[in-house]
């Protein structure tokens, strides 16, 4: 059992923001996207990635559309400082994108850092010390001057090692470092004191990045704080105001777009989620979030699954079949009520309509998935999803009743065989169950011919018993009913209570088998009034509908 929490935990102080506008807003365009893949995201794999590793990362995430990417924490490894210099050296970097380095405010580090960017055509310095009252009483032992300084005097420093490499256009990022957890009066004060040290103009911005270090409280007070400084940071037309949101709480996701309503340019984050703990904020969810509002993200994410590979196997961690856009499982309907709404949807969803697909937030075709993935079957499912399938994959449309009917004998299967069943397998039970049975079981079909016979419809019908051949005559009012009447010249009697016919996609099954014919019928002289159903499938439809009988005769029999 949990101990109780109110002895060792306290709620977050609500901010004083009684006038906040952010729950009114909307977001209407992308924010600036920043990468930290290879820097958060690097330092917090089991084991980091190798410059072969860094380089496949640093393509892709050009490739997706990133013009920022914090490329490396250059003064804390020699791989990571060799990273950047071989980015640069061997021009890796494509012209609208800029690379961005993280340092300390610590001298050494911060001279070590400008090293690594020598000959760069842009670069973003990024320094960062922490600003809560933990750090500054307990961890670093400074006071509030002291670390306002420690900012100041590493702007000063990074500026004027700036000045001699002018070869680069120089954009500055401060964070202070556990922002969440920070008096704002006092963060305000340092990201003043950082603005004005750097002196930014509305032409040479300062990044000020507000992260949430460790996320400590509901997604609506990151928000608040966000829209406070938003509202109160000197030269704000001089400053981009960014986000760093990690998901201790498991809502970064969801903080990072209260704060883009509250007044934000910027986020920082990572393919999928991944950084320190429980991670940055999902950069790749936030973006397609945005897409699903009609609002372009700027980044490109149609080819997710081999987006997702790469990241894969960059930092050697898996992806969850549940994490939203990208998991295996995220456009798969086991649910029998899902499928059959999700059918349903697809059939009447126009291409150049507004998606409106029920159980799907996006269309899977956006982000390179098929349909083919969307509808799995297992024991739990209906007849939706196996009508789906049956349709999609061989072109085969079940009416209604046969689809209740087939569902039943799908769940008898997957009942004994403890799981999923794949589209190929549920085929091959609609055959043996439905069309196999035609040849080789107690009645098959050999051949007919068709004659009219004083105003009426007849038929040879020529068919093996038990391996016996047979020679049937009957009249009726077409081909089917003479069909019934010859079966019954041999003692099978049947009502015929349902029949239909369907072309089929012959892409889908090859160009000999185009019709279907399904037929439903019922023994006169049963009780019970079982009924039962046939297919058969020909080129012909004459033949198909003859076929589906005899599907249906021997299955009753
Ligand atoms: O989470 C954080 O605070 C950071 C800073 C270095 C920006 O990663
Ligand atoms: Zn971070």
């Amino acid at each position: 059992m949990l101990q109780d929490p109110s002895t060792k935990y306290q709620p977050f102080p609500v901010i004083k923001l009684n006038d906040r506008q952010w729950p009114t807003k909307t977001i209407t365009s992308p924010p600036i996207w920043m990468s930290t893949d290879l820097r958060d995201g690097n330092q917090s794999l089991f084991e980091p990635m190798n410059a072969q590793r860094k380089m496949q990362m640093f393509t892709m995430l050009c490739e997706i559309g990133f013009k920022e990417i914090e490329v490396a924490f250059p003064a804390a490894s020699k791989t990571d400082f060799d990273f950047v210099r071989s980015l640069i050296e061997d021009d890796h970097i494509p012209e609208d994108v800029t690379i961005e380095v993280l340092t300390q405010a610590r001298e050494h580090l911060i001279i070590r850092t400008m090293e690594s960017l020598k000959g760069a055509k842009k670069a973003i310095v990024h320094i960062y010390n922490a600003t809560s009252k933990p750090f500054r009483d307990v961890v670093f032992g400074m006071s509030k001057d002291e670390v306002i300084n420690m900012a100041v005097s590493s702007v000063q420093l990074v500026k004027s090692l700036a000045a001699k490499q002018p070869e680069t256009q120089w954009t500055l990022e401060y964070s202070p470092e556990t922002f969440t957890a920070t008096e704002l009066d006092f963060a305000l004060e340092i990201c003043n004191a950082v603005t004005e040290a750097w002196g930014a103009t509305s032409d040479n911005k300062v990044i000020l990045n507000l992260p949430a270090t460790v996320e400590v409280a509901t997604p609506n007070v990151y928000a608040d704080q966000i829209e406070w400084m938003h509202r109160h940071l000197d030269r704000r037309d001089s400053v981009i105001l960014s986000l760093h949101p990690h998901n201790d709480r498991g809502t970064a996701v969801a903080a990072a777009e209260l704060a883009l309503m509250a007044g934000a340019d910027r986020v920082e984050g990572c393919m999928f989620g991944h950084g320190e703990r429980t991670g940055n904020v999902d950069i790749v969810t936030l973006a397609l979030n945005l897409y699903t509002q009609g609002v372009s993200p700027g980044l490109d994410f149609s080819d997710i699954d081999a987006i997702g590979r790469t990241v894969e196997e960059c930092t050697q961690l898996p992806i969850h079949p549940r994490h939203p856009y990208v998991g295996d499982l995220v456009f798969t309907a086991f649910s029998g009520s899902h499928q059959d709404a999700i059918k349903k949807g697809l059939a009447v969803q126009k291409d150049d309509a507004i998606w409106a697909v029920p159980y799907l937030p996006i269309d899977p075709k956006d982000v390179g998935r098929s349909y083919d993935s969307v509808i799995r079957v297992n024991s739990q499912s209906g007849k939706g999803g196996i009508a789906y399938l049956m349709e999609s994959e061989y072109g085969v449309v079940m009416p209604r009743r046969l689809q209740v009917e087939f569902a039943g004998i799908v769940q008898q299967h997957t009942d004994s065989n403890d799981g999923e069943i794949i589209a190929a397998d549920i085929w091959q039970l609609f055959s043996t169950t439905y069309l196999d049975n035609v040849v080789g079981t107690t009645i098959s079909y050999k051949s007919h011919r068709l004659y009219d016979e004083d105003g009426k419809q007849g038929i040879d019908l020529n068919v093996d018993i038990n391996g016996e051949s047979h020679s049937l005559k009957g009249q009726g009012n077409g081909p089917i009913d003479a069909s019934v009447q010859a079966f019954k010249t041999i003692g099978f009697s049947v009502n015929v209570r349902n029949y239909e016919e369907r072309s089929m996609n012959s892409t889908v099954m090859g160009s000999d088998a185009n019709a279907c014919a399904f037929i439903q019928i019922t023994d006169p002289n049963d009780q019970a009034i079982k009924e039962v159903y046939g297919v058969g499938i020909d080129p012909s439809i004459i033949t198909a509908s003859i076929k589906a009988l005899i599907s249906a005769v021997n299955r009753m029999n």
